[in-house]
């Protein structure tokens, strides 16, 4: 949901000051409805007139990119620290679906779509994403087996996990292992790996759904094909 002034402003048609007057003077319609309100708010399918005239929905972007170490996953940051999205040239206001931490790599997708990015993220929906996470330790089958099954995170259990051991490093001490989650609750992976005594030193998202990151070094990215938005929709 979006304050109208702001969608109207950035159709083009108007500054955000000339919008609220527009509302004000009560030219502007919401589902055949005039306006007079300045915070109501709208969402992606509102019919938003301007004396008369349907305005134009924005075009919609998708964007996979591969996030590298050190750069946050939000829009803005009150620090100053780099983000996702200043990464990606694009005039349009974009934002990621769902988060990485700070020091985690990796596939994250970026869009102005924000229909396909509560699908992305509602559990209901079970996207799989493929985690590869450098753990310290030679980690045990059994621990593998809980991982597995589900572990007691903030109170609740996971839900069951694909797990594949990589690779033991018995001389550096170090384990890599494979996870396919479908939940994206806060740090999973690293409390998943901490609630069963392991610390994660590294962690990388390979996957979502069936998308890669293929092609894409560290910090590079690419826009999504209209088959592979409609894929995702599927
Ligand atoms: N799980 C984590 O712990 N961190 C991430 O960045 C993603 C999943």
């Amino acid at each position: 949901m979006e304050r109208l002034q702001k969608v109207i402003a950035r159709s083009g048609i108007a500054s955000r000051r000339k919008a609220e007057e527009l509302i004000l003077n009560g030219k502007v319609k919401v589902d055949g409805k005039v306006i007079l309100e300045l915070g109501t708010k709208v969402n992606e399918n509102s019919k938003v007139e301007v004396n008369g005239v349907l305005i134009s929905k924005e075009d919609k972007v998708y964007y996979l990119l591969n996030k590298p170490r050190g750069v946050i996953t939000s829009t803005k940051d009150e620090h100053n620290r780099k983000t996702v999205v200043d990464l990606i040239e694009e005039d349009k206001r974009i934002y990621p679906v769902g988060r990485l931490d700070y020091d985690t790599t990796g596939i994250i997708l970026l869009t102005n779509d924000g229909e396909l990015s509560n699908l992305l993220m509602h559990p209901k929906n079970e996207i799989d994403k493929v985690y590869i996470a450098k753990i310290k330790g030679i980690i045990l089958p059994k621990d593998l087996m809980q991982l597995k099954n589900g572990v007691v995170i903030d109170g609740r259990k996971t839900k069951k996990a694909r797990i594949k051991l990589k690779k033991i490093d018995k001389i550096n001490n170090t384990s890599i292992v494979e996870l396919t989650i479908h939940e994206g609750r806060n740090h999973q992976v690293k409390k998943m790996f901490e609630s069963i005594g392991y610390e994660v030193l590294k962690l990388k998202r390979e996957k979502i759904a069936f998308l890669d990151l293929s092609g894409l070094k560290s910090g590079e990215y690419r826009k999504l094909n209209p088959k592979e938005v409609k894929k995702l929709y599927a």
